[in-house]
């Protein structure tokens, strides 16, 4: 073999590295335990390079802008669930330390640096986190600190308390504080949000009090503007100043997760007839709104974004909501396992398919339909695609049903926390300060592998010659 000349090395040393950049993508065996196990594992490890929370001098569970506080809640509680699903413990240290690090003074996810830009609806995403903790048994706080239960309870306090008769006949607003845009702003995900954790926190301790919540909110929301019971179809929020005389028609993966979960959570505690009928009209609005024809087969889309490639961040975590709560859903009312896993086992291929993209080949795309990854990346795209394959372990294998206090489930039940906590006015808010979102940052994770692939080549080229 004749020796080659240094440029032709370099040459080779380059294409070697581009090769194993473009040859690396994910396939997903949505039948295999160890597949899905080990695909999730890869899409998890590039979610947690977004994390920079556990590097000196930055603050446990926050992400970096412009990702949103809610965002890296849900992101932990996705976390909880991949160790549910995997049992791969590697982030559990960093996710627990997180989910308490941002508790707040009052023990009830309104840690003073967030309380100023705070909604109903970012509160409740960490409350559903430390219930998704309680649920799968993840390891309990230390002691001196809230249990998860009772993180979970003490937003559900709160948020009761700020339950607002005086406008559209009932309902939560989407803001917490009065000098929030958005406060005058009642939505599908503020109310659902409530909904879908007084349901889980009635089932989880066979308290009525959260079940009578549950349906309150639910009454309420059923003769809103913010829902058409005829299609089932979920508005986005309507106004406080014209009393919520019409909803906004935008439509959103998320909305429709929360609720469909909801009543999950409450047909199997409570074996209602009424919840099954609400849950297989959700499914079909569901199914047909963000699984569309012509976009699939099968594949979830988030419908009223993402063909014009404008979601923003957090519209582009939404995907990963909506495949938990189905995979939720299929698992307490196991009659729809097999019509939720034949939307999710396809789209979880998808998502899989887009994995081959950024100089570590496993960054995460957007649409699901394409194996050519779409060029978009970030905390929202690597969510959505760890969210919908690691769910697909429900088809496969047999997990332990969410506990309850009575079926497993240890953590502690404190029915009284965030009671009296100044989180329960709407004109307070230590507002200490906030830390500002800045545009600037955006490359995150794409970029910082960018350089490292620099390296390598740097690093390959250098072994090859020498
Ligand atoms: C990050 O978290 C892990 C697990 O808790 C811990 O061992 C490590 O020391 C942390 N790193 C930093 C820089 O805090
Ligand atoms: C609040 O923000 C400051 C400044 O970034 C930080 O030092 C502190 O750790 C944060 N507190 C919490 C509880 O996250
Ligand atoms: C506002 O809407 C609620 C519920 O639809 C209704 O009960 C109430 O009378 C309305 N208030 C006004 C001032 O129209
Ligand atoms: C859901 O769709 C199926 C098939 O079209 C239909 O038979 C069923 O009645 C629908 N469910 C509800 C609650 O409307
Ligand atoms: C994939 O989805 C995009 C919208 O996100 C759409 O424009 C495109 O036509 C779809 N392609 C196929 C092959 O279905
Ligand atoms: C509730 O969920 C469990 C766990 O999947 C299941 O075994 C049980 O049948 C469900 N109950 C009802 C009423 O569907
Ligand atoms: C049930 O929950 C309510 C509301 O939080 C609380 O007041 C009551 O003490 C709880 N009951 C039990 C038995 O825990």
């Amino acid at each position: 073999m004749a020796h080659s000349t240094l440029p032709q090395r370099l040459l080779q040393a380059v294409l070697l590295c581009l090769c194993t950049t473009y040859t690396s993508a994910l396939t997903l065996d949505t039948t295999s335990a160890a597949s899905i196990r080990e695909v999730s594992s890869q899409v998890a490890h590039g979610l947690m390079k977004y994390y920079t929370g556990n590097n000196t001098g930055d603050v446990p569970g926050n992400l970096p802008a412009p990702y949103y506080w809610w965002e890296a809640g849900a992101m932990f509680g996705e976390m909880v669930e991949y160790w549910y699903y995997t049992g791969d413990t590697t982030y559990n240290t960093e996710v627990k330390q997180a989910l308490l690090h941002q508790i707040g003074d009052n023990n009830d996810y309104m840690p003073a640096n967030q309380t100023k830009s705070l909604g109903n609806d970012d509160q409740v995403f960490w409350a559903f986190a430390a219930m998704t903790a309680a649920e799968v048994g993840f390891e309990n706080p230390p002691d001196g600190s809230p249990s998860w239960l009772a993180l979970a309870q003490a937003v559900f306090n709160e948020q009761t308390e700020r339950w607002d008769p005086d406008t559209c006949g009932g309902g939560l607003r989407w803001q917490i504080f009065s000098f929030n845009v958005g406060y005058n702003y009642k939505n599908a995900i503020s109310n659902g949000g409530l909904f879908h954790l007084a349901a889980r926190l009635g089932r989880y301790t066979g308290n009525q009090t959260y079940i009578d919540w549950a349906n309150k909110v639910w009454d309420w929301y059923e003769d809103s503007a913010l829902w058409d019971a005829k299609d089932y179809v979920i508005l986005d929020g309507a106004s406080t100043t014209n009393n919520c005389s019409d909803g906004s028609k935008e439509q959103w993966s998320y909305t429709y997760g929360v609720f469909l979960s909801g009543f999950s959570y409450m047909y199997n505690h409570t074996e209602d007839e009424a919840w099954l009928t609400r849950i297989d009209g959700m499914l079909n609005t569901t199914t047909a709104t963000f699984f569309p024809e012509g976009m699939g087969p099968n594949i979830m889309v988030e419908t009223t974004c993402e063909p014009l490639g404008n979601c923003n961040n957090d519209q582009r975590s939404f995907k990963a909501h909506l495949s938990q709560w189905m995979a939720v859903t299929a698992q307490l009312v196991p009659k729809y396992h097999d019509r939720i896993f034949n939307l999710l086992a396809p789209s979880a291929k998808g998502a899989a398919g887009q994995c081959d993209g950024g100089s570590d080949s496993v960054t995460c795309g957007r649409r699901w339909n394409s194996t050519t990854w779409d060029g978009t990346y970030g905390v929202g795209e690597q969510m959505c695609a760890l969210g919908v394959i690691q769910a697909n372990m429900m088809n496969v294998v047999s997990l332990k049903p969410p506990y309850t206090s009575v079926s497993g489930g240890t953590s502690k039940s404190d029915p009284n926390a965030g009671t009296g906590s100044s989180g329960t006015s709407s004109e307070g808010g230590q507002a200490i300060h906030l830390t500002p979102i800045t545009t600037g940052d955006k490359a995150g994770a794409g970029a910082i592998t960018a350089v490292i692939l620099l390296f390598l080549m740097g690093g390959t080229a250098w072994l090859l010659i020498a």
